[in-house]
C-alpha cells in the first residue's frame, strides 16, 4: 500500500511506515501543492501525510482518490480540513497532539513573552546598531512579570503549559478563558476562569492558543484591544485569523495596547492580506514576528513525524485511527 508525503518531514515517521512494509513516497516540492497536484497525488494514494498549508477541502474530498482511506495531518491545527467532508467519505482525518510539540509552543510563547516585555529584539537591533553609547538608568526599560496577570486564551495543551511556566517560573497570576471548566489548571496554577471582555480588562500578558474555528476568527477585534490595558502585550502562536490584523495594528498606533508577537498572521506565508499594513507592523519596533516557527524544534517535528505514521498504520491495518479529528 502506498502512503504520499505531500513534503518531507523528518525521518522516524518515514521509517516507521517503511517498517510495516508500506512504499513511501515523498513529494520533491518545498512549496505547498496546489488543489489540483492534491489531487492528483491522492488517486495513487491509500493514505497521504499533509500539511497545514495543504488544502483538504470539500473539492478535495469530493474529487480524491478511491482508494484514500486516511488523511494524517502533520500539525496539531486542523483548519485546511473539512472533517465534514472527510466523514462523509468514510476518510479518516488526524493531527499530532504529541506532548513534544505542546511543550515546543509553550516554550516558544515564553520566548516571544520575555522578548516583547523585556524588549529583547529591540535591545538587540540597538546594540548591532553601535546605538550603545552610555549605561542609562532608563534605558530600553521593560515590563517586570513577577506578580502580574497572565491571561490564557484556551486552556488546551499549549494553553494549560504555557500557564504552568508562567506561575511556577515566573510567579504570575493566570486566568484563562475557555469554553469549559478546567479543574486541573485551577488546582496546579490556582488559575481563574472568566470572560474574555473581563479577563482583557485585568491581563499583563494576553496569550493565544485556541484552535481556529468560525467562533474565534476574530475574537480579538476593535472591542477587545479598547478593553486592554495600555501596557499590556498580546501573544499569538495559534491561528493568525483569531486576531483582527487591521484592528491590532490600530490598536499599536494609537497606543492602546504595549506590543504584540506573533509567530502565526492573517495571510501566510506572504503576510500580504494588505500589503501597506504589513508594512506598518514590521516598522513598529514593539512587535516581533516569526514565521509560524513555535514547533520547530528538533523533538517536536520528530515526534510529529512519528504519530502521522502511526496513525496512518493503524488504519490501514484495519483499526481506529490514534488522534481522530472528528
Ligand atoms: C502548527 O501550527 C500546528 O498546528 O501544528
Ligand atoms: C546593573 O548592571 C547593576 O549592577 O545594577
Amino acid at each position: 500500500m502506498k502512503v504520499i508525503i505531500t513534503r518531507k518531514i523528518p525521518e522516524s515517521g518515514i521509517a516507521y511506515l517503511k517498517k510495516f512494509g508500506f512504499s513511501v513516497e515523498v513529494r520533491k516540492s518545498d512549496v505547498p501543492p496546489t488543489q489540483e497536484e492534491l489531487i492528483a497525488l491522492s488517486q495513487k494514494a491509500d493514505a497521504m501525510i499533509t500539511l497545514l498549508t495543504d488544502p483538504l477541502n470539500e473539492t478535495f474530498f469530493k474529487n480524491c482518490g478511491k482508494k484514500l482511506q486516511i488523511v494524517a495531518n502533520y500539525a496539531v491545527g486542523f483548519d485546511n480540513i473539512s472533517a465534514i467532508h472527510a466523514q462523509e467519505r468514510k476518510i479518516a482525518a488526524t493531527n499530532t497532539p504529541v506532548m513534544e510539540m505542546s511543550q515546543a509552543v509553550a516554550e516558544h510563547a515564553w520566548g516571544l513573552i520575555l522578548s516583547i516585555a523585556r524588549r529583547i529584539v529591540e535591545s538587540d537591533t540597538f546594540t548591532r546598531g553601535l546605538q550603545y553609547k552610555t549605561w542609562g538608568p532608563e534605558l530600553l526599560l521593560g515590563m517586570q512579570l513577577k506578580g502580574k496577570t497572565l491571561c490564557i486564551v484556551g486552556s488546551g495543551r499549549i494553553g494549560s503549559e504555557v500557564a504552568r511556566i508562567g506561575a511556577h517560573g515566573f510567579g504570575m497570576k493566570i486566568v484563562y478563558v475557555n469554553p469549559h471548566k478546567n479543574d486541573e489548571l485551577e488546582k496546579t496554577v490556582h488559575a481563574k476562569r472568566m470572560t474574555l471582555e473581563r479577563a482583557l480588562k485585568i491581563a499583563d500578558v494576553v496569550s493565544i492558543h485556541t484552535p481556529l474555528t468560525p467562533e474565534t476568527r476574530h475574537l480579538i477585534s476593535k472591542k477587545e484591544f479598547a478593553l486592554m490595558k495600555k501596557t499590556a502585550v498580546l501573544i499569538n502562536t495559534a491561528r493568525g485569523p483569531i486576531v483582527d490584523e487591521k484592528a491590532l495594528l490600530q490598536a499599536l498606533s494609537k497606543k492602546q495596547i504595549g506590543g504584540a508577537a506573533l509567530d502565526v498572521f492573517e495571510c501566510e506565508p506572504a503576510l500580504d492580506c494588505d500589503v501597506k499594513d504589513h508594512l506598518e507592523l514590521r516598522k513598529m519596533p514593539n512587535v516581533i514576528l516569526t514565521p509560524h516557527t513555535a514547533s520547530a524544534t528538533i523533538e517536536a517535528r520528530e515526534a510529529m513525524s512519528l504519530c502521522a505514521a502511526k496513525n496512518v498504520v493503524a488504519v490501514l491495518k484495519g483499526k481506529k485511527p490514534l488522534n481522530s479529528i472528528y
